[in-house]
């Protein structure tokens, strides 16, 4: 676990309110799904964020966020050359030594960021991935994944981009050996009952309000199968099968 301030590199807008955020960085490997906690302001809101790894290479680390509150306004604002305090990283990330074959990546909205470090170091050790992106109408980063994926789909709510409905309604689980997945819980739900039976292994990237984000307080804490997990330390990402849903 690092804590730095690192300096912004670039703070940039994508759509009406996703935003990418690119800080140096200080020489950490991260895990894909893995987050950091992330504070860039003085005073309230005095909890750090967290924010999951959109992109990561030796020199920077990358993160797109949606403005949702006080915090995420706050980091829109800042600029190249400002500090940035990042804490991490944080969590366990997909188990990527277990991942082989046929892998989908199921993301909805900003559950969508995380699953292009994912895309990258997968395709990287030999996976075969595609994704499938679900959005409400705005669609961000879906570029971004295409030098990874073997194919690149999109839904929408309102039908301006690609398939007109919900990402669950383009997922064939039949097709694949992994299916990682990221995004609105309801969404997460859905692709584990589709994916029931299909014979694809699910692992599910979890969201939770967060104070510490390293374990220490257990506000993040959940039932499971077996007893209660972190979020933030044992997670985000669970094996589907455990989850008590
Ligand atoms: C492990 C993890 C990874 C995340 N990765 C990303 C990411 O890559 N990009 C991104 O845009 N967001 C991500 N989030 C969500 C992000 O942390 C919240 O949107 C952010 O903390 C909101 O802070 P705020 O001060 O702007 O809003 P607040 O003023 O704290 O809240 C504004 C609204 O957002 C809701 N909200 C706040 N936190 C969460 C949360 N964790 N889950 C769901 N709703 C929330 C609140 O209920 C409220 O309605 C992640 C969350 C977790 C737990
Ligand atoms: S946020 Fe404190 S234990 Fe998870």
């Amino acid at each position: 676990m690092h804590c730095s301030e690192s300096i912004v590199a670039k703070n940039v807008q994508i759509t009406s309110d996703i935003f990418v955020i690119d800080v140096e960085n200080p020489g950490l490997k991260i895990n894909p799904g893995q987050f950091f906690m992330i504070k860039g302001w003085s005073g309230e809101p005095t909890l750090m964020r967290p924010i999951s790894v959109f992109k990561a290479d030796v020199r920077i680390l990358s993160f797109m966020y949606r403005v949702v509150g006080k915090g995420t306004r706050l980091l829109s604002l800042m600029q190249e050359g400002d500090k940035l305090t990042v804490l991490g990283p944080c969590g366990n990330g997909y188990p990527v030594d277990e991942i082989s074959g046929n892998v989908a990546l199921v993301g909805g909205g900003v559950g969508i960021p995380p699953l292009c470090h994912t895309a990258k170091v997968l395709s990287g050790k030999g996976c075969r991935v595609d994704a499938c992106l679900g959005y409400r109408n705005e669609v961000f980063a879906a570029s971004d994944f295409e030098p990874y994926c073997n194919t690149v789909a999109i839904s929408t709510e309102d039908g301006s981009s690609g398939y007109k409905g919900f990402v669950t309604d383009i997922l064939q689980p039949e097709n694949y050996d992994f299916i990682l997945t990221c995004g609105p819980e309801v969404m997460m739900r859905s692709v584990v009952a589709k994916a029931a039976g299909s014979g694809a292994k699910v692992f599910c990237s979890l969201e939770h309000r967060m104070a510490c984000g390293i374990g220490a307080c257990l506000g993040c804490s959940i039932r499971t199968k077996k007893g209660m997990r972190r979020v933030c330390k044992e997670g985000p990402v669970f094996d589907s099968a455990l989850l008590d849903w």
